[in-house]
Protein backbone atom coordinates (compact mmCIF):
# COMPACT_ATOMS: atom_id res chain seq x y z
CA UNK A 1 0.00 0.00 0.00
CA UNK A 2 2.88 2.39 1.07
CA UNK A 3 4.41 2.51 -2.32
CA UNK A 4 0.83 2.61 -4.68
CA UNK A 5 0.39 5.30 -2.19
CA UNK A 6 3.85 7.18 -3.07
CA UNK A 7 3.33 6.26 -6.93
CA UNK A 8 -0.21 8.18 -6.81
CA UNK A 9 1.64 11.16 -5.00
CA UNK A 10 3.77 11.28 -8.06
CA UNK A 11 1.45 11.07 -10.20
CA UNK A 12 -0.74 13.83 -8.97
CA UNK A 13 2.81 16.00 -8.70
CA UNK A 14 3.17 15.66 -12.24
CA UNK A 15 -0.38 15.89 -13.06
CA UNK A 16 -1.11 18.20 -15.95
CA UNK A 17 -4.06 18.76 -18.14
CA UNK A 18 -5.20 20.91 -21.16
CA UNK A 19 -8.47 21.93 -20.41
CA UNK A 20 -11.42 21.84 -18.24
CA UNK A 21 -12.42 18.33 -19.13
CA UNK A 22 -9.81 16.89 -18.79
CA UNK A 23 -9.15 18.41 -15.40
CA UNK A 24 -13.05 17.27 -14.33
CA UNK A 25 -11.80 13.66 -15.88
CA UNK A 26 -8.69 13.70 -13.18
CA UNK A 27 -10.37 14.32 -10.42
CA UNK A 28 -12.91 12.16 -10.49
CA UNK A 29 -10.19 9.44 -11.95
CA UNK A 30 -8.59 10.31 -8.35
CA UNK A 31 -11.39 11.79 -5.72
CA UNK A 32 -14.32 10.78 -7.68
CA UNK A 33 -16.01 7.49 -5.76
CA UNK A 34 -15.00 5.43 -7.39
CA UNK A 35 -11.17 6.72 -7.89
CA UNK A 36 -7.92 5.92 -7.22
CA UNK A 37 -7.48 7.81 -3.86
CA UNK A 38 -11.43 7.07 -2.41
CA UNK A 39 -10.34 2.97 -2.63
CA UNK A 40 -7.06 3.64 -0.99
CA UNK A 41 -9.81 5.12 1.96
CA UNK A 42 -11.60 1.51 1.75
CA UNK A 43 -8.47 -0.25 1.85
CA UNK A 44 -7.04 1.17 4.95
CA UNK A 45 -10.04 -0.18 7.14
CA UNK A 46 -8.00 -3.40 6.43
CA UNK A 47 -4.75 -1.67 7.51
CA UNK A 48 -2.96 -3.61 10.81
CA UNK A 49 -4.36 -1.17 13.75
CA UNK A 50 -1.03 -0.48 14.67
CA UNK A 51 0.21 0.67 11.00
CA UNK A 52 -3.14 2.89 10.82
CA UNK A 53 -1.72 6.21 12.40
CA UNK A 54 1.22 6.37 9.96
CA UNK A 55 -1.06 5.21 6.43
CA UNK A 56 -3.78 7.68 7.93
CA UNK A 57 -1.25 10.55 7.77
CA UNK A 58 0.00 9.98 4.54
CA UNK A 59 -3.51 8.80 3.11
CA UNK A 60 -5.22 12.42 3.98
CA UNK A 61 -1.62 14.20 2.96
CA UNK A 62 -2.33 12.23 -0.61
CA UNK A 63 -6.12 13.03 -1.10
CA UNK A 64 -5.19 17.42 0.15
CA UNK A 65 -2.41 17.31 -2.57
CA UNK A 66 -4.48 15.66 -5.03
CA UNK A 67 -7.54 18.60 -4.26
CA UNK A 68 -4.69 21.18 -3.96
CA UNK A 69 -3.80 19.92 -7.48
CA UNK A 70 -7.04 19.99 -9.36
CA UNK A 71 -7.84 23.53 -8.01
CA UNK A 72 -4.49 24.84 -9.23
CA UNK A 73 -4.74 23.45 -12.69
CA UNK A 74 -8.92 25.20 -12.35
CA UNK A 75 -7.42 28.21 -11.39
CA UNK A 76 -4.74 28.62 -13.99
CA UNK A 77 -7.49 27.02 -16.55
CA UNK A 78 -9.30 30.26 -15.83
CA UNK A 79 -6.75 32.51 -16.47
CA UNK A 80 -5.77 31.21 -19.53
CA UNK A 81 -7.71 33.45 -21.61
CA UNK A 82 -6.13 36.67 -20.34
CA UNK A 83 -2.91 35.02 -21.41
CA UNK A 84 -4.21 34.37 -24.96
CA UNK A 85 -4.85 37.93 -24.98
CA UNK A 86 -1.47 38.72 -23.56
CA UNK A 87 -0.02 36.87 -26.69
CA UNK A 88 -1.60 39.31 -28.97
CA UNK A 89 0.11 40.63 -32.11
CA UNK A 90 0.63 44.21 -31.77
CA UNK A 91 2.33 44.13 -35.04
CA UNK A 92 -0.75 43.55 -36.80
CA UNK A 93 -2.42 46.05 -38.75
CA UNK A 94 -4.83 48.31 -37.20
CA UNK A 95 -8.62 48.83 -38.11
CA UNK A 96 -8.71 52.41 -39.89
CA UNK A 97 -9.58 55.14 -38.14
CA UNK A 98 -12.77 56.83 -39.81
CA UNK A 99 -11.65 60.83 -39.77
CA UNK A 100 -14.78 62.70 -39.47
CA UNK A 101 -15.43 66.07 -41.46
CA UNK A 102 -17.06 69.00 -41.27
CA UNK A 103 -21.19 69.12 -41.06
CA UNK A 104 -22.47 70.87 -44.38
CA UNK A 105 -24.63 73.40 -42.13
CA UNK A 106 -21.26 74.29 -40.83
CA UNK A 107 -19.06 74.61 -43.97
CA UNK A 108 -22.04 76.64 -45.30
CA UNK A 109 -22.51 79.11 -41.95
CA UNK A 110 -18.95 79.45 -42.53
CA UNK A 111 -18.91 80.50 -45.96
CA UNK A 112 -21.15 82.43 -45.56
CA UNK A 113 -19.86 84.10 -42.50
CA UNK A 114 -16.09 83.83 -44.75
CA UNK A 115 -17.78 86.14 -47.09
CA UNK A 116 -18.61 89.03 -45.03
CA UNK A 117 -16.00 89.33 -43.51
CA UNK A 118 -14.10 89.81 -46.20
CA UNK A 119 -16.63 93.15 -46.81
CA UNK A 120 -15.10 94.64 -43.48
CA UNK A 121 -18.19 92.82 -41.07
CA UNK A 122 -17.42 91.70 -37.94
CA UNK A 123 -19.50 88.39 -35.93
CA UNK A 124 -21.38 89.00 -33.15
CA UNK A 125 -23.31 86.73 -31.50
CA UNK A 126 -26.47 86.70 -28.61
CA UNK A 127 -28.26 84.06 -26.69
CA UNK A 128 -30.18 81.04 -27.82
CA UNK A 129 -32.67 81.74 -24.66
CA UNK A 130 -34.49 85.33 -25.23
CA UNK A 131 -37.03 87.59 -23.51
CA UNK A 132 -39.72 88.96 -25.70
CA UNK A 133 -37.97 92.63 -25.92
CA UNK A 134 -35.16 91.69 -28.10
CA UNK A 135 -37.20 88.88 -30.25
CA UNK A 136 -40.64 90.69 -30.67
CA UNK A 137 -41.01 94.01 -28.76
CA UNK A 138 -37.78 96.34 -30.14
CA UNK A 139 -38.50 95.21 -33.27
CA UNK A 140 -41.19 96.70 -33.83
CA UNK A 141 -44.14 93.73 -33.29
CA UNK A 142 -46.09 95.13 -30.64
CA UNK A 143 -47.93 92.72 -28.22
CA UNK A 144 -50.72 91.16 -30.49
CA UNK A 145 -49.61 92.12 -33.29
CA UNK A 146 -50.16 89.66 -36.50
CA UNK A 147 -46.64 89.14 -37.32
CA UNK A 148 -45.98 87.56 -34.23
CA UNK A 149 -47.91 84.23 -35.76
CA UNK A 150 -45.86 83.93 -38.30
CA UNK A 151 -42.95 82.99 -36.26
CA UNK A 152 -44.40 80.06 -34.58
CA UNK A 153 -42.84 80.58 -30.78
CA UNK A 154 -41.56 78.17 -28.29
CA UNK A 155 -42.29 79.67 -24.61
CA UNK A 156 -40.47 78.90 -22.24
CA UNK A 157 -41.96 80.82 -19.37
CA UNK A 158 -45.20 82.14 -19.34
CA UNK A 159 -45.68 84.96 -17.60
CA UNK A 160 -46.29 88.85 -18.84
CA UNK A 161 -42.25 89.17 -19.92
CA UNK A 162 -41.91 85.41 -21.10
CA UNK A 163 -38.50 84.20 -21.72
CA UNK A 164 -38.69 81.79 -25.40
CA UNK A 165 -36.21 80.75 -27.65
CA UNK A 166 -35.47 83.06 -30.35
CA UNK A 167 -37.45 82.51 -33.66
CA UNK A 168 -34.51 84.77 -35.33
CA UNK A 169 -31.23 85.98 -34.96
CA UNK A 170 -32.80 89.78 -35.43
CA UNK A 171 -32.55 89.55 -31.56
CA UNK A 172 -28.80 90.01 -31.85
CA UNK A 173 -29.30 93.33 -33.91
CA UNK A 174 -30.95 94.42 -30.71
CA UNK A 175 -28.20 93.24 -28.61
CA UNK A 176 -25.95 94.83 -31.00
CA UNK A 177 -27.60 98.44 -31.00
CA UNK A 178 -28.02 98.20 -27.78
CA UNK A 179 -23.98 98.18 -26.54
CA UNK A 180 -22.30 98.39 -29.47
CA UNK A 181 -20.54 101.76 -30.92
CA UNK A 182 -21.54 103.17 -34.16
CA UNK A 183 -21.51 102.91 -36.60
CA UNK A 184 -22.39 98.96 -36.99
CA UNK A 185 -21.40 96.54 -39.09
CA UNK A 186 -21.79 92.63 -38.49
CA UNK A 187 -23.00 89.05 -39.23
CA UNK A 188 -24.75 87.46 -36.20
CA UNK A 189 -24.62 83.83 -36.78
CA UNK A 190 -26.41 81.41 -35.00
CA UNK A 191 -29.22 78.74 -34.12
CA UNK A 192 -33.25 79.73 -33.82
CA UNK A 193 -36.37 77.65 -33.28
CA UNK A 194 -39.70 77.43 -34.72
CA UNK A 195 -42.75 75.49 -33.11
CA UNK A 196 -43.23 74.22 -36.74
CA UNK A 197 -44.27 70.74 -38.17
CA UNK A 198 -40.59 68.87 -39.30
CA UNK A 199 -40.92 68.54 -43.12
CA UNK A 200 -38.63 68.35 -46.34
CA UNK A 201 -38.72 71.86 -45.96
CA UNK A 202 -39.19 72.99 -42.39
CA UNK A 203 -37.41 72.25 -39.35
CA UNK A 204 -38.09 72.96 -35.82
CA UNK A 205 -34.19 73.75 -35.39
CA UNK A 206 -32.41 75.77 -37.76
CA UNK A 207 -29.63 78.34 -38.54
CA UNK A 208 -29.30 81.74 -39.67
CA UNK A 209 -27.17 84.65 -40.61
CA UNK A 210 -27.97 87.97 -39.59
CA UNK A 211 -26.87 91.15 -41.69
CA UNK A 212 -27.05 94.90 -39.47
CA UNK A 213 -24.95 97.90 -41.51
CA UNK A 214 -25.95 101.36 -39.31
CA UNK A 215 -23.78 104.78 -40.37
CA UNK A 216 -25.00 107.79 -41.34
CA UNK A 217 -26.12 107.61 -44.97
CA UNK A 218 -26.77 104.10 -45.73
CA UNK A 219 -29.05 103.51 -48.25
CA UNK A 220 -31.43 101.09 -50.18
CA UNK A 221 -28.63 101.03 -53.30
CA UNK A 222 -25.82 100.10 -50.62
CA UNK A 223 -28.13 97.02 -49.15
CA UNK A 224 -28.50 95.93 -52.70
CA UNK A 225 -24.62 96.22 -53.73
CA UNK A 226 -23.79 94.17 -50.66
CA UNK A 227 -26.38 91.33 -51.41
CA UNK A 228 -25.22 91.43 -55.11
CA UNK A 229 -21.58 90.78 -54.24
CA UNK A 230 -22.35 88.60 -51.53
CA UNK A 231 -24.80 86.21 -54.08
CA UNK A 232 -22.04 86.15 -56.55
CA UNK A 233 -18.99 84.79 -54.14
CA UNK A 234 -21.53 82.29 -53.28
CA UNK A 235 -23.38 81.27 -55.86
CA UNK A 236 -21.15 82.15 -58.73
CA UNK A 237 -19.57 85.13 -60.81
CA UNK A 238 -22.85 84.36 -63.17
CA UNK A 239 -25.46 84.96 -60.54
CA UNK A 240 -28.56 87.97 -60.83
CA UNK A 241 -30.20 89.09 -57.58
CA UNK A 242 -33.75 90.53 -58.04
CA UNK A 243 -35.75 91.89 -54.98
CA UNK A 244 -39.46 91.61 -54.64
CA UNK A 245 -41.50 94.29 -51.72
CA UNK A 246 -42.34 92.17 -48.49
CA UNK A 247 -42.91 92.96 -44.86
CA UNK A 248 -41.25 92.88 -41.96
CA UNK A 249 -42.16 94.85 -38.90
CA UNK A 250 -38.66 96.12 -38.45
CA UNK A 251 -37.67 97.06 -41.89
CA UNK A 252 -39.34 99.32 -44.27
CA UNK A 253 -39.04 98.95 -46.98
CA UNK A 254 -38.58 95.35 -46.71
CA UNK A 255 -37.58 92.77 -49.52
CA UNK A 256 -37.21 89.08 -50.40
CA UNK A 257 -34.16 88.23 -52.25
CA UNK A 258 -34.02 85.96 -55.25
CA UNK A 259 -30.91 84.57 -56.63
CA UNK A 260 -30.72 83.77 -60.32
CA UNK A 261 -31.39 79.53 -60.28
CA UNK A 262 -27.09 78.14 -60.59
CA UNK A 263 -28.94 74.80 -61.59
CA UNK A 264 -30.35 76.08 -64.76
CA UNK A 265 -28.69 79.73 -65.25
CA UNK A 266 -32.28 81.32 -65.57
CA UNK A 267 -33.97 78.96 -68.14
CA UNK A 268 -35.90 77.40 -65.55
CA UNK A 269 -35.46 73.93 -64.07
CA UNK A 270 -37.09 71.70 -61.43
CA UNK A 271 -35.33 73.03 -58.95
CA UNK A 272 -35.99 76.72 -59.09
CA UNK A 273 -39.84 75.38 -60.29
CA UNK A 274 -39.43 76.60 -63.54
CA UNK A 275 -39.31 80.40 -62.47
CA UNK A 276 -35.20 80.76 -62.81
CA UNK A 277 -35.45 81.81 -59.48
CA UNK A 278 -34.36 80.61 -55.92
CA UNK A 279 -35.51 82.70 -52.94
CA UNK A 280 -32.49 83.21 -50.40
CA UNK A 281 -33.44 85.80 -47.61
CA UNK A 282 -35.27 88.39 -46.43
CA UNK A 283 -33.94 92.01 -45.86
CA UNK A 284 -35.10 96.23 -45.52
CA UNK A 285 -34.13 99.39 -44.16
CA UNK A 286 -34.40 99.08 -40.56
CA UNK A 287 -37.36 100.66 -39.30
CA UNK A 288 -36.87 104.11 -37.36
CA UNK A 289 -38.66 102.71 -34.66
CA UNK A 290 -36.18 100.01 -34.18
CA UNK A 291 -33.59 102.43 -33.68
CA UNK A 292 -35.35 104.71 -31.65
CA UNK A 293 -35.94 101.47 -29.17
CA UNK A 294 -32.32 100.65 -29.15
CA UNK A 295 -31.27 104.78 -28.27
CA UNK A 296 -29.87 105.72 -31.72
CA UNK A 297 -30.58 108.40 -33.23
CA UNK A 298 -32.60 107.74 -36.40
CA UNK A 299 -32.67 111.09 -37.94
CA UNK A 300 -28.51 110.98 -38.20
CA UNK A 301 -28.25 107.38 -38.58
CA UNK A 302 -29.78 104.76 -40.86
CA UNK A 303 -29.21 101.29 -42.09
CA UNK A 304 -30.05 97.80 -43.55
CA UNK A 305 -30.51 94.46 -42.01
CA UNK A 306 -30.94 91.26 -44.14
CA UNK A 307 -31.23 86.93 -42.46
CA UNK A 308 -30.72 83.98 -44.57
CA UNK A 309 -31.41 80.46 -43.45
CA UNK A 310 -28.50 78.57 -43.58
CA UNK A 311 -29.60 75.02 -44.19
CA UNK A 312 -32.06 76.80 -47.20
CA UNK A 313 -28.70 78.13 -48.76
CA UNK A 314 -27.08 74.93 -48.11
CA UNK A 315 -29.79 73.16 -49.89
CA UNK A 316 -29.39 75.47 -53.16
CA UNK A 317 -25.54 75.12 -52.82
CA UNK A 318 -26.10 71.47 -52.91
CA UNK A 319 -29.05 71.02 -54.19
CA UNK A 320 -30.15 68.92 -50.79
CA UNK A 321 -33.72 68.38 -51.85
CA UNK A 322 -34.76 67.11 -47.80
CA UNK A 323 -33.75 69.19 -45.15
CA UNK A 324 -34.16 66.51 -42.47
CA UNK A 325 -31.15 64.85 -44.02
CA UNK A 326 -29.30 68.01 -42.29
CA UNK A 327 -29.74 66.29 -38.68
CA UNK A 328 -29.85 63.05 -39.23
CA UNK A 329 -26.36 62.43 -39.03
CA UNK A 330 -26.57 59.29 -41.78
CA UNK A 331 -22.50 58.96 -42.73
CA UNK A 332 -23.46 58.43 -46.22
CA UNK A 333 -24.93 61.65 -46.62
CA UNK A 334 -22.50 63.50 -44.47
CA UNK A 335 -19.59 61.60 -46.47
CA UNK A 336 -20.71 63.49 -49.47
CA UNK A 337 -19.22 66.98 -48.30
CA UNK A 338 -15.99 65.98 -47.01
CA UNK A 339 -14.24 67.10 -49.84
CA UNK A 340 -15.27 71.01 -49.33
CA UNK A 341 -13.30 70.90 -46.30
N1 LIG B 1 -35.68 87.83 -39.26
C1 LIG B 1 -36.29 87.57 -40.54
C2 LIG B 1 -36.79 86.13 -40.56
O1 LIG B 1 -36.39 85.35 -39.73
C3 LIG B 1 -35.32 87.78 -41.67
C4 LIG B 1 -34.91 89.22 -41.82
C5 LIG B 1 -33.81 89.69 -41.15
C6 LIG B 1 -35.62 90.08 -42.61
C7 LIG B 1 -33.41 91.02 -41.30
C8 LIG B 1 -35.24 91.38 -42.77
C9 LIG B 1 -34.15 91.85 -42.11
O2 LIG B 1 -37.57 85.75 -41.40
Amino acid sequence: MKERIEALMAEIEALSCKNEQEIEEARVRLLGKKGEVTKLFEEFRTVAPELKREFGQKLNVLKNTAAAKIEELKNAAEEAPAAAQAAFDYTMPGDPVQLGSRHPVSIAREEIVGIFRKFGYDVAEGPEVEDDWHVFEALNFPPEHPAREMQDTFFISDSDNPVLLRTHTSSVQVRAMEKMPLPIRIVCPGRVFRNEAISARAHCIFHQVEGLYIDENVTFADMKQAILLFAREMFGAQTQIRMRPSYFPFTEPSAEVDVSCNICGGKGCNICKGTGWLEIMGCGMVDPNVLEASGIDSTKYSGFAFGMGVERIAMLKWQVRDLRNYFENDLRFLKEFETSL
